[in-house]
């Protein structure tokens, strides 16, 4: 499906245009007259790759006058970033926006404004804009470089304002951003999907798959390293497929060894990698750069072969076992992750127990589990025999009680063993960081140790989190 012609512009956003001088003038006139900035709040829903999406949009509105704020009420302008993967993300939304209705009452001069994936459909920027008419703009995945013209319009134009692009070939490289932690980054290495899951609404919304040049995405990382940050997290919606549209012959395993070699930098986590596309230089890179963790998110879905193709994932339940034993045999204390879905059109019970029993092969170190969500334009969702709520609920509770205890047996082996664990949040003395093996670790320490790697003895384990004391 990837176009290898396919030509990707790389750019530069434009900061120096008439309407943006203009806003950010206004906002400093307004910090001139009232003593305080204009605050904004972003509501982000979904993946890693929204929750950078929305450290952008915060960049672009610092890079104008605006600051932020936690509380919603409080806010001039209030953003949205919506997610379409499932049904019940889509339906939050739309809750929540019923919400800020009343909030706008209050303060009519707050701005509402609407962006991310669901804003990629035009049947659903339609009923945004019937059913939440006080919603001032709509701007999308492609156009968030836009967002300072469209509050020029909504703002001092007083018009809707709506910037959408449904597919692009532009990158745009240098946008600020204003990242939620200082020593762990999300970097983006490739935009959109070509892989065309049947259930999938990424390839709709996020367009075709765009790598970034290795050069910016280095470029990136060596900045953040000099600022003080010591984890990365490689995005892609399938970074094994990195560089494959590329003119530089560069893969996935290439730029984790560029990366490797970043001072600075002490940990490479990257997500998501797809099954059919995991090579065996890449296990090799693993394995041979000390900064990449040993962790791989390796969505599964399901593991009967007939659901599989049908899912058109492009592999099978064996290749799926032997890619596992591959990873094992090589980097011994490698944790596997995964994503399943239960309740595919047409998913029988004998498939279904191939899902337990590829659960029970593989032995997860722990799963994100879903119910088969039907998304408008997918291939799935014409598909015949859709299956009941009430069968697809009791095979999800079924699944779990598969899987939980075998997380918590693995998280067993953890018990009295020492893991350095970069720390990320404190909450009264209490640090949470996670291990290179992805697990979460609470324990006791003060608060200058976040941002710090520290070794950590496990003295207590649960299915979601682990416990530990920090050693001298
Ligand atoms: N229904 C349920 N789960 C889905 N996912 C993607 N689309 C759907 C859907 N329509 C899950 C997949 C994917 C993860 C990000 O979300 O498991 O790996
Ligand atoms: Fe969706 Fe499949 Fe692309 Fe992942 S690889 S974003 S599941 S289409």
């Amino acid at each position: 499906m990837t176009d290898k012609n396919y030509e990707i512009i790389s750019e530069d956003i434009r900061t120096d245009s008439d309407k943006i001088i203009e806003l950010k003038n206004c906002n400093e006139q307004f910090f001139i007259m009232e003593g305080r900035r204009k605050k904004y709040h972003i509501l982000t829903y979904g993946c890693q790759m929204n929750e950078h999406d929305s450290e952008k949009i915060a960049g672009m509105l610092t890079s104008v006058g605006y600051e932020e704020t936690d509380d919603e009420k409080q806010a001039d302008l209030v953003i949205f970033n919506t997610c379409l993967i499932r049904e019940n993300a889509e339906l939050r939304v739309f809750g929540k926006l019923g919400e800020v209705k009343g909030l706008k009452r209050n303060n009519p001069h707050m701005l509402v404004a609407v962006c991310g994936c669901m804003m990629q459909r035009q049947e659903i920027r339609e009923k945004v804009l019937k059913k939440f008419s006080f919603v001032d703009i709509i701007f999308g995945t492609n156009t968030i470089h836009e967002l300072p013209m469209l509050i020029y319009d909504a703002e001092i134009n007083k018009r809707k304002s709506v910037g959408i692009v449904d597919d692009t070939k532009s990158i745009y490289e240098n946008m600020p951003k204003r990242r939620k932690f200082k020593h762990k980054a999300l970097v983006n290495i490739t935009y959109g999907c070509d892989n065309f899951c049947t259930y999938c609404v990424v390839p709709y919304v996020r367009g075709r798959e765009k790598s970034r040049e290795p050069d910016d995405i280095i470029r990136e990382i060596k900045a953040l390293a000099e600022d003080g940050c010591k984890e990365v997290t490689l995005l892609g919606q399938n970074v094994n497929s990195y560089g494959r549209n590329l003119d530089k012959k560069v893969t996935f395993a290439d730029l984790l060894y560029q990366i490797n070699k970043i001072d600075g930098i002490e940990r490479i986590r990257f997500m998501t990698s797809h099954p059919k596309d995991l090579t065996d230089d890449l296990i090799t890179a693993i394995k041979e750069c000390g900064k990449v963790c040993r962790h791989v998110h390796l969505p599964v879905q399901a593991g009967s072969n007939e659901v599989l193709r049908r899912m058109n994932r492009k592999y099978t339940k064996e290749h799926y076992l032997s890619l596992v034993e591959k990873l094992r045999k090589d980097l011994p204390d490698i944790a596997i992750t995964t994503d399943i879905i239960v309740g595919f059109p047409g998913e029988t019970e004998e498939d279904f127990l191939e899902t337990i029993d590829m659960v029970k092969k593989v032995r997860f170190d722990s799963a994100f589990t879903f119910l088969y969500s039907m998304r408008e334009g997918t291939a799935a969702a014409k598909m015949e025999n859709q299956i009941p709520d009430d069968v697809k609920h009791k095979r999800f509770d079924r699944l779990l009680e598969v899987l939980y205890p075998i997380v918590l047996e693995k998280n067993k082996e953890c018990l009295g063993k020492v893991f350095p664990v970069l720390v990320e949040t404190v909450e009264n003395n209490r640090l949470t960081g996670r291990t290179e093996h992805f697990r979460l670790v609470h324990f006791k320490g003060s608060r200058d140790l976040v941002g710090e790697i520290v070794n950590v003895r496990i003295t207590k384990v649960k299915t979601f989190h682990m416990e530990g004391e920090i050693l001298e």
